[in-house]
């Protein structure tokens, strides 16, 4: 089973989320992509009017907040959320870039997620510059053991991880397929040293950074690749029933 996730990030209105399910909800009904795994992550605002609507597809949250209630103007609890998603995603570079978020934060982000029953979708991925510099696989090794590696696998049994370079996303190209494979196989090995291989083989790794039509199929015949989170390319109907199109008819 292939997880095919639309981030949506900052965009669309309630009048342009609404017309993109339902054209997505008709394409789903009406082609049996028993292969795949659809989930739209929306703004906040979005997840109350999409759930009313909607059967074919699962709703996952951007962000939560670290706090369970409160005097935090702007934030919105797990507890909240836990109404419409079953998953919220957790660590993506934009949080980390424009809103200071640290492994420390993100760490009891996932806490408190676990505490609500939801199941996080934690990003990670190098910098250009650990890229450039070569160390990029102890940079993603740092992020992954300062956070859900301090989780024990019953704590973990639903998570998701998302390997998205900070180079490639909104870049307009892709990881190639060995840069792909390499950090997949490295992440599935530390999880494997850690949690054993049963767990190991069973946790969907994903990737992110500018996926598109023209890239799924290479991307996700890669061994250790099970979905995609989809940024720009998941914004325009077309585009995303076509990734969905490939995405269900590998093997
Ligand atoms: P793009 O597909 O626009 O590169 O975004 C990827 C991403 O950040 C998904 O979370």
């Amino acid at each position: 089973m292939k997880h095919i996730i639309a981030n949506w990030k900052m965009n669309k209105t309630k009048e342009e989320a609404l017309s993109f399910v339902q054209k997505l909800s008709f394409f789903l009904e009406t082609n049996n992509y028993n292969k795949c795994n659809i989930s739209i992550a929306p703004p906040f605002v979005h997840l109350p009017v999409l759930y009313n609507t909607n059967n074919s597809f699962n709703l996952i949250a951007q962000n939560v907040s670290v706090e369970n209630f409160g005097a935090f103007t702007g934030e919105v609890s797990a507890a909240m959320l836990k109404d419409y998603v079953k998953h919220v995603i957790v660590g993506h570079s934009e949080r980390r870039k424009y809103f200071n978020e640290t492994n420390e934060l993100l760490y009891k982000k996932i806490k408190i997620l676990l505490e609500n029953s939801l199941c996080p979708v934690f990003c990670f991925g190098e910098s250009i510059h650990a890229r450039n510099k070569g160390d990029y696989l102890d940079f993603i090794e740092r992020q992954l053991e300062d956070v859900i590696m301090l989780f024990s696998q019953n704590e973990l049994s639903n998570i998701l991880l998302a390997y998205e370079p900070v180079w490639a996303i909104g870049s307009g190209s892709s990881a190639n397929e060995l840069q792909i494979n390499e950090v997949h196989t490295f992440v599935r090995d530390l999880i494997e040293k850690k949690y054993g291989s049963m767990y190991a083989e069973k946790i969907p790794i994903l990737y992110g950074g500018s996926c598109n039509s023209d890239n799924t199929s290479i991307i996700l015949r890669q061994p250790n690749v099970d979905g995609l989170l989809i940024g720009g390319a998941s914004l325009s109907n077309d585009h995303f029933h076509q990734i969905i199109q490939l995405a269900n008819s590998l093997d």
